[in-house]
């Protein structure tokens, strides 16, 4: 089985246990603080996509949230998984999450694999391919005039309300809304299918947006960092993915660049 072939079935089979999935009161705990949790399931499904990949591909290299990465240390072939984006609202709604897997060769995109697991709804692409919900094509809105755009950010107050964000605080103002999902890969997986037009994460890790970004960018969107740098593999970064280069270029020009605050 080839690589895409065999990611699809993982997260379709790890999506089936996660919608079967009742939490104990004891499955939760905190990570970095109150913000940051993490369950029972997090772990399993984890561990699950790792074993079910390193069976089949062991000399690939594996960077999850929940686990030290594995694998060779100078790998050709690299996947990103983000078992369960969205775990505050898989806890508290059991609805907007998302299993996030994406695999990279040699630093290029191979394929990104997002999946709404309560929508049952599979974002799928493959470098060069295009881009998919289920069986159908999607793209982006391509609209880039700023009163008329719908802006998502899986964190309302961190992103628009801490100090120094003044820019970004103007923009949310002038775009036609705000909305948040609460889930990077979900969001990101919106503006590529054309239900919003932009995404600002000022906190997003590699595991949150590297198979959304494959979507997105398929879907004839753009992403780079905050900063108006290409956005890196394999650090934390502050995200900003539009549905075209040209709203992109423009949100950089008119509302400033951030650097990514601290983890
Ligand atoms: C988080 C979610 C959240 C975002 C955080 C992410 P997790 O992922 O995507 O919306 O604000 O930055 O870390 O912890 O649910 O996998
Ligand atoms: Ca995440
Ligand atoms: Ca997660």
């Amino acid at each position: 089985m080839e690589r895409f072939e065999l990611a699809v079935a993982l997260v379709r089979q790890a999506g089936a246990a996660l919608r079967q999935a009742r939490l104990e009161a004891d499955a939760v705990r905190c990570k970095t603080g109150h913000q940051d949790l993490v369950t029972v399931w997090d772990k399993k499904t984890e561990q699950f996509l790792r074993q079910g990949i390193l069976n089949e591909f062991p000399a690939d290299a594996i960077v999850g949230e929940e686990f030290p990465a594995a694998g060779d240390a100078s790998p050709e072939t690299v996947w990103y998984i983000d078992p369960i984006d969205g775990t505050t609202n898989f806890i508290n709604q059991h609805r907007n999450y998302a299993v996030s897997v994406g695999c990279w060769q040699r630093g290029e995109p191979l394929f990104g694999l997002v999946l709404d697991v309560e929508n049952d709804r599979l974002y799928h692409a493959r470098a060069g391919q295009g881009a998919w919900c289920g069986e159908r094509r999607i793209e982006t809105s391509r609209r880039k005039n700023i009163p008329e755009l719908l802006l998502f950010t899986p964190d309302v107050i961190r992103t628009f309300l801490e100090p120094g964000r003044d820019e970004l605080l103007r923009l949310a103002r002038d775009v036609r809304a705000v909305r948040s999902i609460g889930s990077v890969a979900l969001e990101i997986c919106a503006v590529a299918c054309g239900e919003a037009d932009l995404c600002v994460a000022l906190r997003s890790c590699p595991w949150d947006h590297n198979a959304a970004r494959v979507i997105l960018t398929e879907a004839g969107g753009a992403v780079a960092a905050a900063s108006g740098k290409p956005l890196p593999l394999n650090e934390p970064c502050a995200v900003l993915a539009a549905g075209s280069t040209e709203a992109l270029e423009l949100v950089l020009e008119r509302y400033g660049r951030y650097e990514a605050p601290q983890q």
